[in-house]
């Protein structure tokens, strides 16, 4: 599916997208890859990323997939090199890694928090890191995805909550340092969407999707069609004079004013 923009808006550029074989990461890649960018895709699930390469050379695109754990930087450094020499220099780095679980901060060890901030905040550190190298500048796009927990404090959330507003800031930071060079950095934070795994875990219950609703103004879910939209646009050049933003698509839960309760 191309979404709403006209055809071919990536025609010759690459991507590379992290936590691109399910869920959010997944739609994107394959909305870059339907406007004719080629995309690297990492994932630590090599049966997931073969999955998710097929579907979209079914639907004629061009892609790869690279196994490689966002936590490793020297796994990290070595799949962006590969995606360099296999497709060319990286004009568009969607940095969607992300791990969630739903517990009180009692109820998690150090190692639990530890794992969601290695994989969301130092993951997304990591991708950026070792991509600077490998990026095509001036004109490349980096997003990563950060999460409405980043500003809206959630119970059962500690570790998101810290991990995300990690994120943002760290962007933020990025987008300062690396202006210059003309690489731009921005946010995604989706609200709650429709047909991915971080719902499943959150809102598992039609009562808990009820609940998740009653705090978002447009009252319905996201969809991951929306948001793929969002990073097309961010991967343009109609976003050329956009860099340090937090952008979100959440139909308004971040104004509601009572965040994400589960
Ligand atoms: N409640 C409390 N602690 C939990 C937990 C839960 N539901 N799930 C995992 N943990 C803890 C584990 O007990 C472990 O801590 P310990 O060593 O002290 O026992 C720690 O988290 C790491 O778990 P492990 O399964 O070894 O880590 P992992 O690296 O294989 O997985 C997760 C990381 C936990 C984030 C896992 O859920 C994951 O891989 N998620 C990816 C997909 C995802 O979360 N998608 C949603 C994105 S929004």
């Amino acid at each position: 599916m191309a979404g709403i923009f006209r055809d071919n808006l990536l025609a010759g550029k690459v991507a590379y997208v992290t936590g691109g074989s399910s869920g959010i990461g997944q739609r994107m890649a394959e909305r870059l890859a339907a406007q004719g960018a080629k995309v690297m895709i990492q994932g630590r699930d090599q049966a997931k990323l073969d999955a998710a390469v097929s579907q979209i050379h079914d639907a004629g695109g061009e892609a790869a997939g690279v196994a490689a754990d966002v936590r490793d930087y020297d796994a990290t450094e070595t799949a962006l090199a590969q995606c360099k020499e296999v497709f060319g220099p990286i004009d568009i780095l969607i940095a969607g890694a992300a791990g969630n679980f739903p517990a009180p901060a009692l109820g998690m060890s150090s190692n639990g928090f530890k794992a969601v901030m290695d994989i969301d905040l130092l993951g997304t550190f990591n991708v950026c890191r070792a991509a600077h190298q490998f990026l095509n500048k001036p004109g490349a796009s980096i997003i990563a995805i950060s999460a409405g927990q980043a500003q809206a404090p959630m119970a059962f959330q500690a570790h998101v909550c810290a991990a995300k507003a990690g994120v943002e800031m760290l962007v933020k930071s990025l987008a300062l340092e690396w202006g210059r060079e003309g690489i731009r950095l921005n946010c995604i934070t989706p609200g709650p969407t429709d047909d991915t795994e971080g719902m499943r875990r959150l809102a598992p219950s039609e009562e808990h999707r009820a609940k998740v609703l009653r705090s978002v103004p447009l009252g319905r879910m996201g969809t991951r069609d929306e948001l793929a939209d969002l990073a097309l646009f961010l991967s343009t050049e109609a976003a050329g004079y956009i860099t340090g933003s937090i952008f979100h698509c959440d139909g308004g839960t971040s104004i509601s004013g009572r965040g994400l309760a589960i």
